[in-house]
């Protein structure tokens, strides 16, 4: 894992998206020194102002792009609700304008997800292991199955003095070779077929279950194993990389293993990145363990 500054990729032409996708696809984090696109001082100055209370549940604000809505909020004044929906859609469409810009390939397929406020200092919250930030771990969504598409995630610090200390460790391919196969979980998610029939069946006759391709049944039991796994945390080959005030950076979080240690008001806007659009498809979560397996994971 490197962090690699977009200036160091070709400056315009076809050689600048493909370079940003290879860099990015290969499990490196690309990072703008300055944010590429404007948030507004008034918009920032609200955010600086918002504090999560009573977040014990919720481990983030998040803003549904499709619906228009914020979810993961403690209690707040409706003027306060409306600004901050407001405030967080502009911020959504922003990054989504300025990446379809970027990613001209991408933006043909994405699947533009949810964008997250994180107004709680990182460094002191108590959250359950599972949710906690300062573990290694690869990204998995419990609700929102992938099925062999990429989690892409673009980050900013908005904070105005203090940085967002981060920590990396190996990428997805290495681990999956260590671990895949030696935890047992790929067989077990392989090996759910039965079961999952029967969910499909139940959910054909309108009966509330949810069924998970093995892809994402493995990449869910992965992020718990890597977070459960003492040993793993202790040992990893990590990184501490720093991303100053006014900095963004974007990663396939599916792909390098990153926990936060610190720093307080970060934005954040998902896409799910459609499989075919790849540039190194060779190298995607999927492609690997279908290697592993010797079968189709989704
Ligand atoms: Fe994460």
């Amino acid at each position: 894992m490197a962090v690699v500054p977009i200036e160091s990729l070709p400056a315009s032409g076809p050689d600048r998206e493909r370079e940003c996708c290879r860099v990015l696809e290969e499990g490196n984090i690309l990072v703008f020194a300055e944010t590429p696109f404007a948030i507004s001082p008034v918009d920032r100055a609200f955010l600086l102002e918002r504090r999560q209370a009573d977040a014990g549940y919720h481990k983030n604000i998040a803003y549904r792009p499709k619906s228009d809505r914020v979810t993961g909020v403690a209690r707040q004044h409706p003027d306060d609700a409306r600004r901050l929906r407001e405030v967080l859609g502009r911020y959504s469409r922003t990054v989504v304008d300025f990446a379809a810009g970027l990613f001209t390939g991408y933006s043909r397929r994405w699947k533009v997800d949810y964008a997250s406020f994180r107004p709680q200092e990182e460094a002191s919250r108590k959250l359950s292991s599972h949710s906690r930030n300062d573990l290694l771990h690869v990204d998995a969504f419990p609700t929102r199955p992938t099925r062999g598409d990429r989690i892409f995630r673009i980050f900013t610090n908005v904070n105005p003095a203090a940085p967002r200390l981060w920590k990396t460790g190996e990428t997805f391919p290495e681990l999956a070779e260590r671990f895949a196969v030696s935890s047992g979980l790929l067989e077990r998610a392989s090996k759910q077929t039965v079961g999952r029939s029967l969910l499909k069946a139940a959910s054909a006759a309108g009966l509330p279950v949810r069924s998970r391709p093995p892809y994402d049944e493995f990449m869910l039991a992965f992020h718990n194993f890597l977070k459960e796994n003492g040993e793993y945390q202790e040992s990893a080959r990590a990184e501490r990389p720093v991303f100053p005030p006014d900095a963004t950076w974007m990663v396939f979080t599916d792909m390098v293993t990153h926990a936060v240690l610190q720093g307080q008001f970060a934005l954040e806007q998902t896409f799910i990145i459609g499989r075919e659009t790849l540039t190194v498809p060779d190298r995607a979560p999927i492609a690997v363990l279908e290697r592993l397996a010797g079968h189709a994971m989704a």
